[in-house]
């Protein structure tokens, strides 16, 4: 079993100095580890057995065996961010997808935070990038508890210090456009403070304000997109959001098409 953060513990005073400036919020439950084969998987033992409060937070310098989406591997090297956090939602089923955006633009806001000055959007449904390069990645998965409720895990990896150099997008690290050094510690401090205040708006007030947040950063709004699915690729122009959350494609033969999942591509070098 991991052994408990020793958050406030650093003796770098750069560290701390940020680090009183993004504490966890106090819903947060934190265990914090060296190394875990996947912080989901730990996550959903504890859903599993009952011993995981909504909030509880699963954190860990690396990973031995990091997934990522549609059975990926997800490599993960200390100095970068890897979280689960537990939530139970009140929300039906069929809106739990929208999570995804609500974590996203999370990401997005610490990032914006980190950054000096680069860019931060938001690539349906939850790529977060700095400068058009992937610096995220979000891997939500469900799991019932055993007295029959549903809980969600909300994996992020995050590139704090390194990007995988070998993917078929553009990856980079935050630590690339930071003005000063990047403390881990406080990324997860303030990743944590922008996903409960973004959660808790999903919560009490619908996707609504959601949609308006994620549009603020959408990336390649109006411009021309393919989207594949299932080995169907869909060509038109990103039209925005649905109030759902489902992306809206306007066809090249003017079709408006509402796409629940798919990866989304920009050729377009001016939103790359
Ligand atoms: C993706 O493929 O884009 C999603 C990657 C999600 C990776 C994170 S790292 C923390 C959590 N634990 C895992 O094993 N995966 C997620």
């Amino acid at each position: 079993m991991p052994g408990q953060a020793d958050f406030h513990g650093f003796d770098d005073r750069a560290e701390a100095d940020m680090c009183r400036s993004a504490a966890l919020p106090d819903r947060v439950t934190l265990i914090d580890c060296q190394s875990v084969d996947s912080t989901n998987q730990v996550a959903r033992g504890m859903v599993q057995n009952g011993t995981a409060r909504p909030w509880t937070v699963i954190s860990a310098v690396s990973q031995t065996s990091g997934r990522g989406r549609r059975g990926r591997d997800w490599v993960s090297p200390a100095g970068n961010l890897y979280t689960s956090t537990i939530v139970y939602p009140a929300a039906a089923a069929s809106s739990r997808a929208q999570l995804s955006l609500v974590v996203a633009l999370a990401v997005a806001e610490m990032a914006a935070d980190v950054v000096a000055g680069a860019r931060v959007t938001l690539k349906w449904p939850n790529d977060v990038l700095v400068a058009g390069c992937k610096v995220s990645g979000i891997l939500l998965e469900s799991c019932p508890g055993p007295a029959g409720q549903e809980g969600v895990i909300i994996g992020t990896g995050i590139n704090v210090a390194h990007a995988p150099a070998d993917t078929r997008y553009g990856a980079a690290a935050l630590a690339r456009f930071a003005a000063a050094p990047v403390s881990r510690n406080w990324c997860l401090a303030r990743y944590l403070q922008a996903l409960a205040c973004w959660y808790e708006i999903w919560s009490d007030d619908g996707f609504d304000p959601i949609r308006t947040g994620w549009l603020a950063r959408a990336h390649g709004l109006g411009a021309r997109t393919s989207v594949s699915c299932h080995d169907v690729e869909r060509y038109g122009r990103f039209a925005g959001l649905t109030s759902e959350g489902l992306m809206l494609l306007h066809g090249e033969d003017g079709t408006l098409h509402e796409i629940a999942a798919g990866t989304v591509g920009f050729s377009d070098p001016e939103v790359m």
